[in-house]
């Protein structure tokens, strides 16, 4: 990759003359299924930009209650798409039509204006579940009997097309905005691409603008995104592989837990409230080893395994969860 990215060939990608830049857009707008593409610093300008154009000042978005949109991006929806959240109690992020069809607006003059349903696949803080297609197009079929928007917070979209089998353009198609994070699962060093329709994306140019997204010999990194997409999306198999055998180390420490029932992609939730240490205390003596994993709150811990974790690795890690439980 970074050999990749040394021979880049690089222009103006604000003026839209950068080549490699323009490349990842097509290739992105073909994988996802969408008319067009935009590339942008991070996911979190991705999900802001998207909900800023699906919705005017006063609307409301319904997701997850464990969005990232709602819990990691700074208040993000209320300032810049001046929304409001309706968040839904899903099961590890995922929630059903029922569950959106009860949290449509009626239209009446008193509530807001229910505009947006955002879908997170894979869902972070469910522990990286995958959405089933069929649960996606449910959802979808309401939110669209409803004239609602649908926008897919893609930030582990890869991971869910490997563990589900499922194309990247079929899950796409059950929403109207979709991105893929490239310095994720991917390992480049920077960057998303957020696509829809023409217009849409159109719009998105504006705001990428408005708020300091456009930039100038973006194609180094870009090149990056291209050199992944064709070459980091089989392996992730490997990272859903070293997840599991790390859950199934961990499980059997005394005192420790899974969060979730099963481990799907990349992520490992684990509560170490039986154990004596906290979770911050036991990061911080793993992260003495080398080892980083964060914690949540006192008693949660996550571990996501990616390209730069081996087996071997994980073999390190939960012996050496062990060593620091038992000392
Ligand atoms: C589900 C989800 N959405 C969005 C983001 C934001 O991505 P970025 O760090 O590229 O801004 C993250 C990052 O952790 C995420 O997990």
């Amino acid at each position: 990759m970074r050999q990749i990215m040394a021979h880049a060939e690089m222009g103006d990608e604000q003026h839209r003359l950068d080549p490699s830049v323009n490349r990842l857009c097509e290739e992105v707008a073909e994988l996802l299924g969408k008319e067009d593409a935009v590339f942008l610093p991070s996911g979190t300008m991705c999900n802001q930009i998207a909900l800023a154009i699906h919705c005017t000042a006063g609307d409301e978005i319904i997701a997850d209650r464990s969005a990232h949109i709602i819990n990691f991006e700074a208040g993000g929806p209320a300032s810049l798409a001046r929304s409001m959240v309706y968040p839904l109690e899903g099961h590890n992020g995922i929630f059903g039509p029922d569950d959106v069809q009860g949290a449509i607006r009626s239209g009446s003059l008193h509530a807001p204006r229910s505009r947006l349903v955002v879908i997170e696949q894979t869902s972070n803080l469910g522990g990286g579940a995958v959405w089933p297609l069929k649960q996606l197009e449910a959802v979808s079929r309401v939110a669209r009997d409803h004239a609602l928007s649908l926008h897919m917070d893609g930030a582990r979209l890869m991971n869910a097309v490997v563990a589900a089998g499922v194309s990247a353009a079929n899950f796409s198609a059950t929403v109207d905005s979709v991105w893929l994070d490239l310095s994720k699962g991917l390992g480049c060093p920077v960057g998303a691409v957020l696509s829809g329709s023409r217009e849409f994306i159109h719009e998105a140019w504006r705001w990428k603008h408005r708020i300091g997204g456009a930039m100038r010999q973006a194609g180094v990194v870009a090149a990056a995104g291209s050199w992944a997409l064709k070459h980091h999306v089989d392996r992730l198999a490997e990272d859903h592989e070293n997840a599991q055998l790390l859950a199934k180390r961990i499980s059997a420490l005394d005192g420790v837990t899974l969060v979730n029932e099963k481990v799907e992609t990349n992520m490992v939730f684990f509560d170490v409230s039986q154990t004596p240490l906290s979770a911050a205390e036991i990061s911080a003596r793993l992260r003495e080893k080398g080892i980083w994993i964060g914690a949540f709150g006192e008693q949660k811990m996550r571990a996501v395994t990616h390209l730069d974790v081996r087996r071997e690795d994980i073999i390190e890690t939960s012996d050496a969860l062990a060593d620091i439980l038992v000392h």
